[in-house]
């Protein structure tokens, strides 16, 4: 039998909007909020029963699917055998691995910070990956109601209220010529010590500096909470390069494909990585298409250390 990805595609919508209800009428305290590995690392009731009910969902709709390839565009074979793998942020098992079978990925909520806090760069992901690359990918940001989704060789498409909810393709922008024209995004993620913590700091700086004393001078550095959105800001064009070391699967899935059918690239965050891996979790995208290197050289040229992320 075959799995059709706009069909698969057309039902992440539907999870999102149900997800995206979830989210919006949601009242989390501030004091309510579950810690995983420190306190700047968080969890709300939302964020479980969101994942809760996105995988009962797509376990009842695919219950068992299994696949190895990816042949060429839509229509994929699969072998029914048993129960489809869906990866949840707020269920993962440190040591659970992708495996090559189609996987739902899902952050349930993306920018839990910001949800807990009110402020709306907040959305929920949902993607799907075959032999481990990402193929789907639906994010919807539910308080601004714009919806980003994309399809492995079919394009990506935008949702929004400014454009009275037509879907419009997205495209990113020309390339920039080089980092001191661009806006870019950097998250500090959970973890606040060690060798990874001073990198992220000391390239933060490098980007900000001018250039007599060494560093890129960037229009302006953005740290804005969510990676999926940030993915999605890269391909519509309001943010020119993401830069992450330390995100999951989830974080990066969806906003993958629909970057890259957009014409952005996502590339490794460090010197020479060009084929970011799932597992390596360190990630670079940039609006930059195919052979336009300028920016992501010089970029790397800032990276102040090794990034030591597993
Ligand atoms: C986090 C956000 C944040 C990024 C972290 C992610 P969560 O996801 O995307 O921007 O810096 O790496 O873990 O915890 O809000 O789902």
């Amino acid at each position: 039998s075959t799995i059709n990805l706009q069909e698969v595609h057309d039902f992440l919508v539907t999870i999102a909007h149900r997800a995206g209800e979830m989210i919006t009428s949601a009242k989390p305290r501030q004091t309510d909020a579950g810690q995983k590995k420190n306190s700047a690392d968080i969890v709300t009731e939302t964020d479980q029963a969101v994942e809760k009910m996105v995988t009962i969902a797509l376990q009842e709709k695919y219950p068992d699917f299994e696949c190895a390839s990816i042949p060429p565009p839509l229509i994929l074979p699969i072998a029914l055998t048993n129960q489809t793998p869906v990866m949840g942020e707020e269920t993962y098992q440190p040591g659970d691995k992708l495996s090559d079978k189609p996987t739902f990925i899902v952050d349930p909520i993306d920018g839990t910070t910001n949800f807990l806090h009110g402020h709306p760069y907040v959305c929920v992901s949902l993607g799907l990956a075959i032999a481990r690359t990402p193929v789907v990918g639906v994010i919807l940001n539910p308080f601004t109601r714009t919806l980003y989704t994309g399809i492995k060789g079919s394009g990506s498409w935008i949702t929004d209220a400014e454009h009275d909810h037509v879907r419009l393709p997205l495209r990113v922008p020309e390339p920039l010529p080089d980092l001191s024209t661009c806006l870019v995004a950097v998250e500090w993620g959970s973890d606040r010590e060690g060798n990874d913590y001073e990198v992220k700091a000391e390239t933060f700086r490098k980007l900000c500096a001018s250039k007599e004393s060494g560093g890129a001078m960037v229009h302006g550095l953005r740290s804005l909470g969510s990676a999926e959105l940030n993915l999605c800001a890269v391909a519509r064009g309001d943010l020119d390069v993401y830069w992450e070391n330390g995100c999951y699967a989830w974080d990066v899935c969806a906003g993958w494909v629909i970057l890259e059918e957009a014409g952005g690239r996502m590339v490794g965050s460090m010197k020479g990585d060009w084929e970011p891996m799932v597992e390596q979790r360190r990630y670079m995208a940039v609006r930059a298409g195919e052979g336009q290197t300028g920016v992501v050289e010089e970029f790397w040229g800032c990276v102040a250390g090794r990034v030591e992320v597993g």
